[in-house]
């Protein structure tokens, strides 16, 4: 099996599914409008993976004048640690790849462990970071962000 093998592009068919994910799964889950406008963008690929016909994990990435971003990755809570979020960055890569972007760039909370072991694990640096970005977590303090990139040129 091919490392991004599963991995198909979303579509506006697909927003009912995608919104369900983000509500079930994500702790910042993108509202029905981020995902329209998302599907819609022609600078924007929102990769999907399906088990038994649901939806189970999706990324979007977007195509920026020299590099391309990843703003979103997440996988169903049932269905983690099986190598699908690894798999969704492989196509994320490669379609970073197409777009003959120079870097992938992203940005993490400092404290998400599973995806910095992730985006470390694909080969990811850290670039900087911005002190309380992101609002209140678990203890009502603000967390930083984590800039990393993977340079693909
Ligand atoms: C981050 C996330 C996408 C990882 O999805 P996943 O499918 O479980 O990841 P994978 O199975 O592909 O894991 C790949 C590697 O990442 C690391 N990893 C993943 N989850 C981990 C965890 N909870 N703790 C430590 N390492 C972890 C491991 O090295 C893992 O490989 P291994 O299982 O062989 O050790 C998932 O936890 C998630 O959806 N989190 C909520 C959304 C989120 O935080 N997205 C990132 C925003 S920047």
């Amino acid at each position: 099996m091919s490392p991004a093998e599963g991995v198909r592009r979303l579509a506006l068919a697909d927003l009912e599914t995608l919104s369900a994910l983000e509500q079930a799964a994500s702790p910042d889950p993108w509202t029905q409008d981020q995902l329209r406008a998302a599907l819609s963008d022609p600078d924007t690929r929102v990769l999907g993976i399906e088990r038994e016909g649901g939806l189970i994990g999706h990324a979007v990435v977007v195509r920026l004048p020299f590099d391309a971003e990843l703003q979103a990755i997440l996988v169903d809570g049932q269905a983690r640690r099986r190598g699908l979020a690894g798999r969704l960055l492989t196509a994320v890569i490669d379609q970073a790849g197409t777009w003959r972007s120079e870097r992938l760039l992203l940005e993490v909370r400092a404290g998400n462990e599973a995806a910095l072991v992730l985006y470390r694990r694909a080969g990811f640096g850290e670039d900087g970071r911005r002190r309380g970005y992101y609002p209140s977590c678990v203890d009502g303090q603000r967390e930083d962000a984590l800039l990393m990139s993977l340079p693909l040129a």
